[in-house]
């Protein structure tokens, strides 16, 4: 039987409910109360045996699509997909088929992958697209025409329905037309969102018609807001598949836009993307095993990285509350994020070395901490103008983290993105499909730091068909080669940080992934030199940090991470972050 952390209105309903879910009268409820009045404080889910399988997303219509493919047939990757579309509706300033995505899945005969869906640089992106004057101009890489990408989501999600799924692909497109076309109502951090991109948004008249004139001229949460030009297009995608938007109608359309708004992106760029399945990259940490997303993501590169090196301290002596900890947690973060700036890029253009992610350089690394004061890290190329804005607390949950599982053993990890909130902000007329602007996270100049503050140097640097690197860190737990943890986040480069804490509270702390994700979260990226804190550290904490020399900044809440999990007993559980409006379910 499984528990209900905040809420008892809908997971007593999966837990008591096998008889009257057979009869069909609990589905329907269920799915009343997702869409007409879901009580948005249910985060967490800890069924002791699922009849299915579990979800947890952003987003409790989300979660729900999810649930319906498990209750449907289908299987955790169905699942997944069925997030994927559906978040790409409802929470359409984070993700959607406009951008990109990054799958690792677990299949129940043991197999691991990894999909790259990650968006392309144009084949006529060049390596100071984004300079003017001599310096390169935020505006270009992060709004219109030129920010954008060649998305990769859809076809990574028709990768894996083809390869790894079970129901067909236009079931699931189709049941996310129907959310499109009917609407949905918008949560507190969607009019946060809308609020805050309005003018951006008013300068592409396709995107000012849905998003702007489609609402209230102040939009409050609860407004409906239907898309039928989306579900239009996913009805064509359920018809065409792949072919209609990467060699037909949507690629047409997207070219003609680009060439009349000064874009460099064609008709042959969509015709080549290509879905990279890469190998994973692995680690271990005190006995568990680390499966998480390689290059062009340094996502999975850094968390193995800074468990290597923290595996040398004793955690659990120390607390999960306390300054010890958040103080070793972070000088090893400043030592993994001054590696990303210097090595991390496309694997297929950049050499990022595989001894990132070996014991013997952690054990070097481990060496220069101090656990009585700040380290100075030193390394080339300090940016010049470090962007003090890229942290606010509405820019850090850019981006989607969803987790899924079924009883038969497949697990998925996937995060998605069209990168800062509604991405480029461009729709491509008649479709109603966002374009991301993962164009900003190249290194537009060496040292220059992006939206996210992040330098980068050669390895990150722009290149016809190379692929922007991403700290998107979707990451799956094994104990004796069985899964007991998926695990991302959404939020720029504190994706690292969230995904790395929720591991370690996992395994060091044994805390089940909901304790996991309510517990207190740091970030710290090397440049600039800054510790960011969440206020629930507490004053003593806090001060204690900066008696050690850190430099901390104090957030109200930092980033949004969704886990499921199981523990030593076999006790399954699914979380979605507490510090948002999201959803986790069990069938
Ligand atoms: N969009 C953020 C990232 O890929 O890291």
């Amino acid at each position: 039987m499984k528990t209900c952390a905040k809420s008892n209105r809908w997971f007593p309903v999966a837990a008591h409910g096998q008889s009257l879910f057979r009869s069909g009268f609990l589905p329907v409820l269920v799915w009343f109360l997702m869409v007409v009045g879901f009580d948005r404080s249910v985060t967490a889910a800890d069924p002791a045996s699922p009849r299915k399988g579990l979800v947890a997303t952003v987003n409790p219509v989300a979660t729900e699509a999810g649930l319906q493919a498990l209750r449907d047939g289908g299987n955790a990757v169905d699942a997944a997909i069925a997030c994927a579309l559906t978040l790409g509706v409802v929470d359409g300033h984070n993700s959607g088929l406009g951008g990109g995505c990054f799958m690792t899945v677990r299949l129940a005969d043991g197999r691991l992958i990894t999909l790259d869906g990650r968006e392309m640089a144009p084949a006529a992106a060049t390596r100071d697209m984004f300079v003017r004057e001599g310096k390169a101009d935020p505006r270009l890489s992060q709004d219109g025409a030129l920010s954008v990408g060649i998305p990769g989501e859809f076809a990574t999600l028709a990768y894996a329905s083809t390869n790894y799924g079970r129901l067909p692909l236009g079931r699931l497109l189709e049941a996310a037309a129907r959310v499109a076309e009917k609407g949905f109502r918008l949560d507190r951090h969607y009019v946060g969102r809308l609020k805050e991109t309005r003018s951006q948004l008013a300068l592409f008249p396709e995107s000012e018609a849905i998003f702007l004139k489609g609402l209230p001229s102040v939009p409050s949460a609860g407004d409906r807001l239907r898309q039928s030009d989306l579900a239009r297009s996913y009805r064509q995608m359920a018809q065409g598949g792949v072919a209609w938007f990467y060699q037909g109608d949507f690629a047409r359309r997207t070219a003609e836009w680009m060439k009349a708004h000064g874009g460099v992106v064609s008709a042959s760029d969509f015709a080549r993307y290509e879905v990279v399945p890469r190998e994973p990259v692995r680690g271990t940490y005190r006995g568990y095993e680390i499966v998480s997303f390689p290059p062009p993501s340094s996502g999975g590169v850094h968390v193995v990285e800074i468990l290597n090196i923290l595996e040398r301290f004793d955690l659990a002596a120390m607390g999960d509350d306390s300054a010890e900890f958040a103080h070793v947690v972070v000088e090893a973060m400043k030592l993994a994020f001054a590696d990303r700036a210097r090595w991390l890029g496309d694997p297929d253009f950049a050499r990022v070395p595989r001894g990132l992610v070996s014991k013997e350089y952690a054990a070097e690394l481990a060496q220069r901490i101090r656990l009585d004061r700040a380290s100075v890290v030193a390394a080339a190329g300090t940016p010049p103008e470090a962007d003090r804005e890229w942290f606010t607390r509405e820019r850090n949950r850019h981006t989607t983290h969803f987790s899924t599982a079924d009883t038969e053993g497949n697990w998925v990890a996937c995060t998605a993105s069209l990168n800062t909130s509604f991405g480029s902000k461009v729709v491509v007329p008649g479709t109603g499909i966002l374009l991301n602007n993962h164009m900003d996270d190249f290194s537009a100049q060496p040292g220059v730091p992006n939206y996210f503050g992040l330098v980068g140097a050669e390895a990150n640097a722009i290149e016809a068909r190379k692929r922007p690197l991403s700290s998107m860190s979707p990451t799956l737990v094994l104990r004796d080669g069985q899964p007991i943890l998926s695990v991302g986040a959404a939020g720029g480069p504190t994706i690292i940080s969230q995904t790395l804490l929720a591991i370690l509270r996992v395994i060091d702390f044994k805390k089940s992934p909901r304790e996991a994700l309510a517990a207190p979260r740091l970030h710290h990226q090397w440049k600039p030199d800054e510790l960011h804190v969440e206020r629930s550290w507490g004053e003593a904490v806090i001060a204690e940090l900066r008696r050690r020399g850190h430099t901390v900044a104090v957030d109200a809440s930092l980033g949004a991470a969704q886990a499921v999990g199981r523990d030593a007993q076999g006790r399954w559980s699914a979380a979605a972050d507490p510090r948002g409006e999201g959803a986790a379910g069990v069938w």
